[in-house]
């Protein structure tokens, strides 16, 4: 039932009105990963744009080699694409964006992104987004989204949830669709996946879009850990951390704590 709030691949793919993009949805009551799975998939050849989804994850995983907790009532998901070199640093963009509207069109709140993809609500983290490469030389095998939402969950009976993360229950005070909440996902991430494939940019919304620029920061990347005032963002999706010295250093990847 797609207005109810069960997962089956037939509540996401009827009538979803996409060219590609969850057109083939394999769905699992109780998966490993579901980005594990996916890499698996792409290497046995899936079609583009095939999604694998989970009710929950029992080996959820997240960026900096940390464990992504993904309880029942959460929204797990892995999107398999088969993109340019070229558009590679986009699609981080591009999946915590489609985020950012989805939770606006199916839940009416407002989000923002911490760089690179971290989504929160009211400074809470929402949700996370794990991108995995298969690169050689200048080809792209494949790419894997993972995204993972905190959705119909009261985080406070989850002991082991960090104190700064929250649900969309915990925002709005009761229960969102989540084949809803998916669907319009997928039909936003085929839209902005559209608008690179026709030569346009994310970039500038992305941008625009992050909690992060001007904000005092300190950047684990989890070799290093910096601190300086985060000033702006390359077009490849690096962070431009002017250091307490006045030298500006690029990031490309890490976990940023704000400071005010
Ligand atoms: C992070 O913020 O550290 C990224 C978390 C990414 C979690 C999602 S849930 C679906 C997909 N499968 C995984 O194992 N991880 C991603």
């Amino acid at each position: 039932m797609i207005g109810g709030n069960s997962l089956s691949a037939a509540s996401i793919t009827k009538n979803l009105g996409t060219r590609f993009i969850g057109q083939s949805v394999i769905y699992y009551p109780s998966l490993t990963s579901t980005n594990e799975v996916a890499k698996q998939k792409a290497q046995q050849g899936a079609v583009e744009g095939t999604v694998i989804l989970a009710d929950e994850q029992t080996a959820g995983r997240g960026r900096l080699k940390r464990v992504w907790l993904s309880p029942r009532g959460n929204i797990a998901l892995s999107i398999i694409l088969y993109p340019n070199m070229a558009h590679l640093p986009s699609i981080i963009m591009l999946a915590s964006l489609a985020v950012v509207h989805s939770i606006k069109a199916v839940a009416g709140l407002n989000s923002q992104i911490k760089w690179p993809n971290d989504v929160l609500i009211n400074g809470r983290k929402v949700c996370g987004i794990l991108i995995e490469s298969d690169v050689q030389g200048n080809t792209v095998n494949y790419t894997i989204i993972g995204i993972g939402i905190n959705v119909n969950l009261k985080l406070a009976d989850f002991a082991e949830v960090p104190p700064d993360a929250t649900s969309l229950t915990d925002e709005l005070g009761r229960d969102v669709p989540r084949p809803s909440l998916i669907r319009c996902l997928l039909v936003e991430i085929e839209r902005l996946y559209s608008v690179l494939s026709t030569g346009g940019s994310v970039y500038e919304d992305w941008r625009d879009s992050l909690v992060t620029l001007g904000r005092k920061v300190r950047v684990n990347t989890g070799e290093a850990i910096y601190e300086g005032v985060a000033e702006s963002v390359t077009r490849d999706g690096g962070l431009l951390l002017r250091n307490m010295d006045g030298g500006v250093t690029r990031v490309v990847a890490g976990d940023v704590t704000l400071h005010d």
